[in-house]
């Protein structure tokens, strides 16, 4: 069976204002993209060399597929360049971190110097209880300046960590601390959600009943009183903090050491451990954090994700801090205590560079554009997203409404088992509402049918990478055989799970997940396709859209629907839906059943589960739900 089909690919095309390009650290895409083919290897060692290494490389990459090298019998210390670099150089007094809690006004500030030295200092506590490298360390904490610090602090002592988000329960947490075999996990008493305490420590209690390889349990107390710590397993963070140390060696750490587990979710199957390493995925964040979100002295950088995702570790974290960034993390969520908060954040730090998920958008778009409107956004210069495809009318409302026609939108396709951002439109370039945009300088990518053979403009197809790259996943942790997956499906390239379809100039539409794919007598659908259908008419908030069996057709659409305020459910408004995407796509995509809802169940990614949909729609099990949101 074909893996392709027809997509239509008209769209838009926004032009940035000229200083964007003029401005730019890349330059236009055709120059360097021209250089990274020149010289693939001299094109990453000079991005390598603007960090700081204790060794020099022997060799730019060794790759024997599915297995690579980057930046052979080099050492390093990835903290050495995000703190040391610049704390002992002229950012020593720079603003590293902001911090929001939820409260208004409850605000702090790490310089350079500040972070650098709360780092060595936990780093000297992990050492003191016995953590030293290659040791696994469970980090399950509220977004505070404290989880950047512990992320770090592993770092400096080679130690692996691997962040759960802290809207996991007990059992994915046991799970998770289990197959890392951590031997220390470190956690707050609560986080503050929707004006709420989040007990933190008491789903860490659950979760390290059978998980014999943990030795000791950290807690930041925020709360007060104090939550008592009872066993002898349990320590205090400011406690350990004040008896450690200050002066703290960054460990002398190969280029492939692994430096971090993060275990993906995804929409099927069991938790993956995705393995980066210390050197390719600090060159890989470096690089595109500076040349692609075009990164400037004085940038405020603020990325909404949470650092238990892959988007939290490469883009608050260790990219931007490498970068010598300023970072913006908040506790807040975006409709609390009502839906014009981050806009005020924005408005009081100056964000620069806002950097939030399409789920994120299509929620503003649905509490309007007053919200926005009562912030002055004028700050911002470069807005992005990263998740899902960004359809196109939350491409124009985010454009428009965040961005003032102004902002060029930075759509990244990238993944956790990518590292860092693969394919989107460079700043200053023109812009395709629905494309992520070209692959970026040092990646190669192509859209393929199932034997591997490109597919011509306008032909949907595999997303499929066609070179290694330096942040790519060096292993999957204990499933060595599901790492090799990714690179013998195809062909020897690396399967995204993604579809795409190009067009004329090479720009890429990411359709969404290959197992997201419905077929409607005889014809490939991908949900991602009808629900931005959906979503494009003006009385659609969100759209989910599933296959259901159908004697006749194989599968039938089903979609489910969530209104924007002001709209009410009739027979009236199905019929108009339905005959909207048959204008939009054609009748095949027809939905046969529309249901109006509330919610929709997703990961805490903000993915839809369609899965889980599915499931209840046919009264079957939906098999493992460790990852959905509620
Ligand atoms: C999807 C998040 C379309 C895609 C960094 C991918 C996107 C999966 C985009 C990875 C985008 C991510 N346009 N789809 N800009 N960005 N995706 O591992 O299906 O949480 O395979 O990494 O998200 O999700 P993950």
């Amino acid at each position: 069976m074909a893996a392709t089909f027809d997509v239509k690919l008209e769209t838009t095309v926004y032009h940035p204002d000229p200083s964007y390009r003029e401005g730019a650290r890349m330059g236009d895409w055709e120059t360097a993209y021209q250089r990274f083919l020149d010289d693939p290897e001299a094109f990453w060692a000079d991005i390598a060399g603007e960090l700081e290494w204790f060794r020099p490389w022997e060799k730019v990459r060794e790759w024997n597929n599915p297995y690579a090298r980057w930046f052979v019998d080099a050492k390093l210390n990835i903290t050495a360049n995000c703190l040391d670099r610049h704390a002992l150089g002229d950012r020593r007094n720079k603003v590293a971190l902001i911090w929001r809690g939820e409260e208004d006004g409850n605000e702090r500030v790490l310089t350079y110097r500040q972070l650098h030295r709360q780092v060595m200092r936990f780093a000297n506590a992990l050492k003191g209880m016995g953590v030293g490298r290659g040791d696994a360390v469970c980090i399950y904490m509220p977004l505070v300046p404290e989880h950047i610090v512990a992320i770090l602090a592993c770092a400096r002592i080679g130690a692996v960590h691997t962040v759960v988000y802290g809207g996991f329960g007990a059992s994915a947490l046991n799970a998770r601390i289990r197959d890392a075999n951590a031997k220390i996990v470190i956690t707050a008493d609560v986080g503050y959600r929707r004006g709420k305490r989040v007990a933190l420590k008491t789903i860490v209690d659950e979760a390290v009943v059978n998980a014999p390889s943990v030795e000791r349990i950290v807690v930041l107390r925020r709360a007060s009183p104090h939550l008592e710590l009872y066993s002898e397993m349990e320590v205090d963070f400011h406690e350990l903090m004040k008896g450690a140390g200050l002066a703290c060696e960054p460990e002398v750490m190969d280029a492939e050491d692994p430096l971090f587990i993060l275990y993906t979710s995804g929409t099927t199957g069991p938790p993956k451990g995705i393995v980066h390493t210390c050197g390719g995925y600090m060159v890989g964040t470096y690089y595109t954090t500076k040349y692609i979100f075009d990164l400037k002295e004085n940038d405020v950088l603020w990325c909404t994700a949470d650092p238990g995702w892959i988007t939290g570790h490469s883009y608050i974290v260790y990219g931007p801090l490498a970068a010598g960034a300023t970072v913006l993390i908040t506790e807040t969520v975006p409709d609390y205590p009502d839906p014009g908060v981050w806009w005020r954040i924005v408005e009081d730090f100056g964000v620069t560079i806002f950097y939030t998920a399409p789920t994120a958008i299509r929620m503003f778009m649905k509490f309007g554009d007053e919200w926005p409107a009562a912030a002055n956004l004028e700050s911002l210069r470069i807005i992005g997203s990263v998740g899902e495809p960004l359809n196109p009318e939350a491409f124009e409302w985010y454009y428009r409404v965040i961005g003032s026609s102004a902002c060029p939108v930075v759509d990244t396709w990238w993944q956790t088992e990518t590292g860092m951002h693969m394919i989107t439109t460079l700043v200053g370039e023109p812009m395709k509402p629905g494309f992520a945009g070209r692959p970026i300088p040092g990646v190669v990518a192509d859209v393929v049918d199932r034997e591997g053979n490109p597919v011509p403009p306008g032909i949907g197809g595999l997303l499929v990478i066609k070179e290694p790259w330096p942040a790519m996943m060096r292993t999957v942790y204990n499933n060595d055989e599901r790492y090799q997956q990714y690179w013998n499906t195809i062909n020897s390239c690396y399967t995204a799970g993604d579809l795409a379809v190009k067009d004329e100039d090479g720009y890429i539409m990411v359709l969404g997940r290959a197992d997201d794919i419905i077929i409607v007598a005889g014809h490939n659908l991908g949900t991602a396709e009808v629900e931005s259908a959906l979503v494009s008419h003006e009385a659609v908030a969100e759209a989910a859209v599933i296959g259901k069996p159908d004697p006749v057709k194989g599968q039938a659409v089903k979609a489910f629907v969530i209104l924007r305020l002001g709209y009410e459910p009739s027979e009236k408004l199905k019929t108009d839906l339905t005959y909207h995407v048959r204008m939009s796509i054609g009748p095949i995509a027809m939905p046969s059943e529309i249901e109006f809802v509330q919610s929709l169940p997703k990961t805490r990614s903000g993915k839809i589960m369609r899965r889980v949909l599915k499931a209840k729609e046919m009264g079957i099990d939906p098999g493992d739900i460790s990852t959905l949101e509620e």
